[in-house]
C-alpha cells in the first residue's frame, strides 16, 4: 500500500486513489496504525477536492466492512428503513415506522442524536420513560422478527470507522462534504441488514444542504452508493426552510407524534412527508403496487388506529412507559413554563419561520447539545408554535416554552420572535416534497 502522506498528497494535488488504496488506508485508521493527524490531512483535501465515484464507493465499503454487516435475510418479508438528512422538528420516523410496519412491512431503523441545531430520532424516544434505545444486535434481530419494527441506537460493532470519522470530521470542519456525508451515512444503513431503503433529503435553511443544487447532488450520491450495494434506493426532496410540526424539542415533538398517529394534523405539511415516504417504503416493501398506492394504504392504518397500536407496541417492546402514550398530559413536567407572545408589531399572518433560528433557540431550551458529552433535557422545546398561514393577533400565544434552565425566559422569547415574520397576507402554501430521485433520475414528487 502506498504510504499515508503519498495518499494525502494524491487527493490534495487531485490525483485518482486507487479503491484498493483508501480502502487499505481506512482499515488501517480503524485499525490505529494511521493517526489522527494524518487522516485530518486526508479528509480536509477530501473535503476540497471531492472523491470521485469509485473513491466514495470503495470508503463506503471500507467503512461498511469495519464493522458487523446484519444479514436478516433469512427473516420474512422484505425490510425497508428510511433515513433522514436531518432537520428540525423532524419526527417523521416516529410517525412512519409504525405506519410501515402496520402494513406490513418490517421495519429494522438504527437511529442517530442530534447534535447542533438539528433533531434525532433516539433523543426524542429516550423522552419516553425508560425507552431503551440500546439493545444488542441479537435483541434487534429478535424484535424484528417478533414484532416487524425495532429502533435503536448505532452500536459499537456497526460501522466503527464511521464512528472514529465522523468525531474526527466534527472537530475538523469537514462534515459539511458531500461525499463524506453520502459514505457515512449509506456505511450504517448498509450495516443494518435492510434490503431496500428510503432516504429524505432536507434542503433549506435548517438542513445541512442549505441549497438544492446540493440536495440534488447528496440524494444523488445516496442512491447511487445504495443501488451499486445492490439495495434498492430512493430519495425525496423536502423542504427545511421552516420546522416540520408544531413542536420542535423531545418530548414535545413524541406528543405531536402522537396526535399524528391518533389521526390529528392530517392536512399538515409533516403529514405529507410522512405519508409521502411511507407510499415509496410500502411500494419498494411489496406492500403497494405503486407509491400512489402505497400513500392510500397508509393513510388507512392512522384511520384505523393500527399504527398508532404499533407505536404502543414498539414503546412496550423497549421498556417505555406506555401510559404516557395513553396519556401524554399525564408528564407534569413536560407542562410549558411560559409562552412566548405575539410582538405588537406583527401584522395579520405568519409569512415564515426560520428553521435554524427554532433550533438554535430550541438548544437554548436545553432540548439540544452543542458537543456530543451533552446531556439534553427531555421534556424541553417549544410546543404549540405558529406557522406560516396562521392568523395571529398581537399578544396571543406564538408558542409556547418548555423549560428548566433558570436563565433569561426573556432572552428566549426573543430568539423565538426573531425566528418569525409578519405580512399582511398569508403566504402561498408550497409542498413539502418537492422532488423524488430514483435509479432512472428524477421524476417529479409524486413519482
Ligand atoms: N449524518 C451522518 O450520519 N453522517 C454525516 O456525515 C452527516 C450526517
Amino acid at each position: 500500500m502506498p504510504t499515508p502522506a503519498s495518499l494525502i498528497a494524491a487527493k490534495r494535488d487531485g490525483d485518482a486513489i486507487a479503491p484498493s488504496d483508501l480502502r487499505g488506508f481506512i482499515e488501517a485508521y480503524t485499525a490505529g496504525t494511521v493517526p489522527d493527524y494524518q487522516m485530518s490531512a486526508f479528509l480536509m483535501a477530501a473535503y476540497l477536492n471531492g472523491l470521485t465515484d469509485p473513491e466514495a464507493a470503495a470508503l463506503t465499503d471500507a467503512m461498511l466492512h469495519s464493522g458487523t454487516v446484519l444479514d436478516l435475510s433469512d427473516l420474512p418479508g422484505t425490510k425497508v428503513d428510511k433515513h433522514s438528512t436531518g432537520g428540525v422538528g423532524d419526527k417523521v420516523s416516529l410517525i412512519l415506522a409504525p405506519i410501515v410496519t402496520a402494513c406490513g412491512v418490517p421495519v429494522p431503523m438504527v437511529s442517530g442524536r442530534g447534535l447542533g441545531h438539528t433533531g434525532g430520532t433516539l433523543d426524542k424516544l429516550e423522552s419516553i420513560p425508560g425507552f431503551r434505545t440500546d439493545l444488542s444486535l441479537d435483541a434487534y434481530r429478535r424484535q424484528i422478527e417478533e414484532l416487524g419494527i425495532v429502533l435503536i441506537g448505532q452500536t459499537d460493532e456497526m460501522a466503527p470507522a464511521d464512528q472514529k470519522l465522523y468525531a474526527l470530521r466534527d472537530v475538523t470542519a469537514t462534515v459539511e462534504s458531500i461525499p463524506l456525508i453520502a459514505a457515512s451515512i449509506m456505511s450504517k444503513k448498509l450495516a443494518e441488514g435492510i434490503d431496500a431503503l428510503v432516504l429524505d433529503v432536507k434542503c433549506g435553511r435548517g438542513a445541512f444542504m442549505k441549497t438544492e443544487a446540493e440536495a440534488r447532488e447528496l440524494a444523488e450520491t445516496l442512491v447511487r452508493i445504495g443501488e451499486e450495494h445492490d439495495v434498492p434506493t430512493r430519495a425525496l426532496l423536502t423542504d427545511m426552510n421552516v420546522p416540520l410540526g408544531r413542536a420542535v424539542g423531545n418530548w414535545p415533538e413524541v406528543e405531536e407524534s402522537i396526535e399524528c398517529l391518533r389521526g390529528e394534523h392530517a392536512d399538515t405539511l409533516l403529514m405529507e412527508v410522512v405519508i409521502a415516504l411511507a407510499g415509496e417504503m410500502l411500494a419498494l416493501g411489496g406492500a403497494a403496487e405503486t407509491p400512489e398506492a402505497g400513500r392510500a394504504r397508509a393513510w388507512e392504518t392512522v384511520a384505523d388506529g393500527r399504527a398508532l397500536t404499533t407505536f404502543r407496541r414498539l414503546v412496550e417492546r423497549q421498556d417505555g412507559d406506555v401510559g404516557v402514550v395513553d396519556d401524554p398530559s399525564s408528564r407534569p413536567e413536560s407542562r410549558p413554563r411560559a409562552v412566548v407572545e405575539v410582538p405588537d408589531t406583527a401584522g395579520p399572518y405568519v409569512t415564515d419561520l426560520d428553521a435554524l433560528k427554532v433550533g438554535q433557540a430550541a438548544v437554548a431550551t436545553g432540548a439540544g447539545r452543542q458537543t456530543k458529552e451533552d446531556a439534553v433535557d427531555p421534556t424541553a422545546g417549544f410546543s404549540a408554535l405558529r406557522k406560516p398561514g396562521d392568523a395571529v393577533e398581537p399578544g396571543g400565544v406564538l408558542a409556547r416554552i418548555h423549560t428548566k434552565r433558570t436563565g433569561d425566559l426573556d432572552a428566549l422569547r426573543e430568539r423565538l420572535q426573531a425566528a418569525y415574520s409578519f405580512g399582511d397576507e398569508p403566504p402561498e402554501r408550497t409542498a413539502a416534497v418537492r422532488d423524488r430521485y430514483t435509479a432512472d433520475g428524477w421524476t417529479g414528487a409524486s413519482g
